[in-house]
């Protein structure tokens, strides 16, 4: 909006902040996804093949517990640095039409949509589970895999659907496609938004206090409100670390020594 020209009042990012997306989105989203898919399935993931679509902060939390619970972990992405971090992560990186026909479960959490299409339900094995955690219901492409069943899908499980596809196999969609970890969890821990709510409460001071002052544009968070969060979030943890002396602020400000 503000690209175009439309954005009328500033706008704090705070989905963009650190002490959001760092925590929330890889630590929250990488529990609560995996507990909305055991709660749903109680799927044993141990020797399972997991696709997860996306490597951003999401999809590096799903990745990670996926791997802790024995999970060989399959990653689709469209960005060659994500891809490549998710390589050196140590997982499989493929296309997602790759992927298809090996994969058990398969959690998308891309934001973007279509990412589940027609050419991949067709080749997915009999069994395969289907879900997303990214956002609302548009990354799994449920009018083409309806298109490709025959009948109406069966609720199987609460937050589970069957649908019997045209070539015989089942293929079994959690959460309708909705954010998995709010079908069929409870979200995130409280210990892990307390620092998005914080970071929200703080932004929305920091506007009050400069009412009139800001542009119709879209504004960081600033970084003392940042620290503020991540200080105050340690403390709660009971760690302490240490400060920077005279010495060491002055030589990371400075060119005159070390370069
Ligand atoms: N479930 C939850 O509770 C929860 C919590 C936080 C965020 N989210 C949502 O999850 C989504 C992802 O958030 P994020 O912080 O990881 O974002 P991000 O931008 O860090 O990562 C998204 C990744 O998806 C990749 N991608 C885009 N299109 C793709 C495609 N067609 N195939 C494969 N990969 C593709 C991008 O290259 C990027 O690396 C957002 O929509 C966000 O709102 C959900």
């Amino acid at each position: 909006m503000e690209r175009d020209g439309v954005l009328k009042f500033p706008v704090v990012s705070v989905n963009d902040a650190q002490t959001k997306h760092f925590f929330d989105n890889r630590y929250g989203t990488g529990q609560s996804t995996i507990d909305g898919i055991i709660r749903a399935t109680n799927v044993l993931l141990a020797g399972r093949t997991l696709v997860v679509c996306g490597y951003g902060w999401c999809g590096k939390g799903v990745a990670l517990r996926a791997r802790g619970l024995g999970s060989r972990v399959i990653v689709t992405e469209v960005d060659p640095i994500r891809a490549l971090e998710a390589a050196m992560d140590g997982f499989m990186v493929m296309p997602l039409s790759d992927a298809a026909p090996m994969g058990d479960v398969f959690i998308t959490v891309t934001g973007n949509s279509g990412i589940i299409r027609r050419e991949h339900f067709v080749r997915m094995k009999d069994g395969a589970m289907v879900c997303n955690s990214g956002h609302f219901d548009v990354e799994v492409d449920l009018p083409a895999l309806q298109a490709e069943a025959e009948g109406t899908p069966a609720e199987v499980r609460n937050h589970v659907h069957e649908y019997r596809m045209k070539n015989g196999r089942r293929i079994y969609v959690i959460g309708e496609g909705r954010l998995v970890n709010l079908a069929a969890a409870e979200g995130h821990p409280p210990s892990v938004m307390d620092m998005s709510f914080a970071t929200q409460a703080l932004a929305t001071e920091y506007c009050i206090k400069n009412r009139g002052k800001l542009s119709a544009a879209v504004h960081a968070v600033p970084r003392e409100v940042e620290d503020f969060v991540a200080r105050h979030k340690l403390a709660s943890m009971g760690i302490t670390i240490d400060e920077l002396t005279v010495s060491q602020k002055k030589y990371m400000s400075g060119w005159e020594q070390g370069t």
